[in-house]
C-alpha cells in the first residue's frame, strides 16, 4: 500500500475542534434568512465529530486507568450537546428560543473542547505511543464516513 500521510486522532479531533469554532463564528454573523442552513452545519458536524469519538477514542480511553476516569463525564458533556442540538433542530430560527439555546450550545461545546484539549489529550498521550494514535486516526475517519448518511438522513427529518 502506498504511503499517504498519516495523521493522528488527537490531530484530528483538534483540528475538527476549530471547524466547529468557525462555524460559530459564521452563524453569529449569519443573516436571518440564512441561519437554518447555518445550523443544519453545526449540527452535522458536531454530531459526526462526537459520534466518532464515541465510537473509537472514547473506547480507546478506557482501555487505560489515567484516561479512564475522564470518559464518564466526557460523554455526559456529549448527551448535554446532543440534546441541545435536538432541541435547536425542532426550533424555526424565528423562535425566540432559538438564540438563547444556539447560546448554551456554544457554551457547552467550549467547555467540553477545553477539557479534552487539556486534561483529555495529555492523559492520552502519557498512555498511548503515536502508533496507536495514528491507527486510532484511521479508525476515526473510517466511523465518520460510515455515519455520516445516517446523520444527513437525520437532518431531512
Ligand atoms: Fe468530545
Ligand atoms: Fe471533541
Amino acid at each position: 500500500m502506498a504511503k499517504t500521510k498519516a495523521t493522528d486522532i488527537l490531530s484530528l479531533i483538534e483540528a475538527e475542534h476549530r471547524q466547529v469554532e468557525q462555524l460559530f463564528a459564521e452563524i453569529e454573523k449569519a443573516k436571518k434568512g440564512k441561519l437554518h442552513e447555518h445550523f443544519n452545519q453545526i449540527y452535522k458536524a458536531l454530531n459526526l465529530h462526537a459520534r466518532a469519538e464515541e465510537l473509537v477514542f472514547y473506547p480507546a480511553m478506557r482501555e487505560y486507568d489515567e484516561t479512564e476516569e475522564y470518559v464518564e463525564e466526557a460523554e455526559q458533556e456529549h448527551e448535554e450537546v446532543s440534546v441541545l442540538l435536538e432541541e435547536i433542530k425542532a426550533l424555526q430560527p424565528t423562535d425566540s428560543q432559538f438564540q438563547e439555546k444556539l447560546s448554551e450550545l456554544k457554551e457547552a461545546v467550549q467547555h467540553h473542547v477545553e477539557e479534552e484539549e487539556s486534561e483529555i489529550f495529555s492523559a492520552v498521550r502519557e498512555c498511548m505511543d503515536e502508533q496507536q494514535l495514528t491507527e486510532l486516526g484511521q479508525e476515526f475517519q473510517k466511523a465518520k464516513a460510515k455515519l455520516e448518511p445516517d446523520i444527513e438522513a437525520a437532518l431531512t427529518r
